[in-house]
């Protein structure tokens, strides 16, 4: 049965944010969603949206934390992304984001390999990606609403779009009640859901979200793992880093990037 979706994933362009407003579970549902559809279909099976060959990282004059790092996210994929404590989970994360630059190996995104991509072009690309960091990073003398917001009214959408859509996915993310709340009043686990809530609003080509649910109850991991779920369906790659076994066993559909030892092992 097709019917609007809950939560508001992502500003395009007006006919766009209508369409992602209706789902069903094959998709977006829309009758003008057809081509989005195709669209979704012709990723999934199309190209890769990042690749890593034989990547290595260290900091500093450190030892290699990663190494040989070879792998490839087909665009519209699904994956967790686990090891233990200190196995190199965030790091690999900076290198997805351009956060860091590899000390050796190749990394490529969206097709283009970064070695050879110029600093002034990096911006664009980073724009793609919705980043849920670790330890959020959000900024405190903005409320949550103004927080979210941001990504939208740096790409120039209407206030009247951003002043809709915004309260409808904090909404969504339970979090009504502190739209203008600003961070540092918030609990942790508030957070972590407002800087999901910024991460995913712009509906990106590539979702990273490092411990996005470190914080919170199984109850509402669950909640924010249908979110991404949902951005899934609409075309967005997602990449999740998570010591969360509960979740892990919950959704066995989805491959894992396991690090073991500096190096990722797929599918384990
Ligand atoms: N800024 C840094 N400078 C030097 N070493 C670092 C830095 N950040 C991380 N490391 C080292 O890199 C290794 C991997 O750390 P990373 O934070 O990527 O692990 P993680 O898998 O994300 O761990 P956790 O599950 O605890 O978040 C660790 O040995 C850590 O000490
Ligand atoms: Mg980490």
């Amino acid at each position: 049965m097709c019917k609007p979706s809950e939560a508001f994933l992502g500003y395009r362009h007006k006919t766009a944010a209508t369409q992602a407003r209706w789902t069903n579970k094959d998709g977006p549902c829309h009758p003008s969603a057809r081509l989005e559809k195709a669209k979704v279909r012709n990723n999934r099976r199309g190209e890769h949206i990042i690749r890593f060959d034989s990547v290595g990282l260290r900091y500093g004059l450190g030892p290699e934390v990663l190494r040989d790092i070879s792998f490839a996210l087909p665009s519209g994929s699904f994956h967790f992304l686990t090891g233990s404590s200190g196995a190199g989970k965030s790091s690999l994360m900076r290198l997805m984001y351009l956060g860091l630059r590899p000390t050796r190996g190749r990394v490529v995104l969206f097709d283009k390999d970064i070695a050879m991509t110029r600093r002034y072009e990096l911006p664009a690309l980073r724009r793609r990606i919705g980043v849920v960091f670790q330890d959020f990073r959000l900024l405190d003398h903005l409320s949550a609403m103004d927080n979210v917001a941001l990504p939208l009214r740096v790409r120039g959408v209407k206030e009247s779009e951003v002043r809709k859509h915004v309260p409808e996915l904090l909404n969504w993310v339970g979090l009504s009640e502190q739209i203008n709340a600003k961070p540092p009043t918030l609990s942790g686990g508030q957070k972590q859901r407002v800087a999901i809530a910024r991460a995913v609003i712009g509906r990106p080509d590539l979702l990273l979200a490092d411990e996005p649910t470190g914080n919170v109850d199984d109850h509402i991991a669950m909640r924010l793992l249908h979110l991404f779920e949902e951005l899934n369906r609409l075309g967005t790659t997602v990449v999740i880093a998570t010591h969360n076994q509960f979740l892990v066993d919950r959704f066995t559909q989805y491959p894992r990037l396991h690090i073991d030892r500096g190096t990722v092992v797929e599918g384990e």
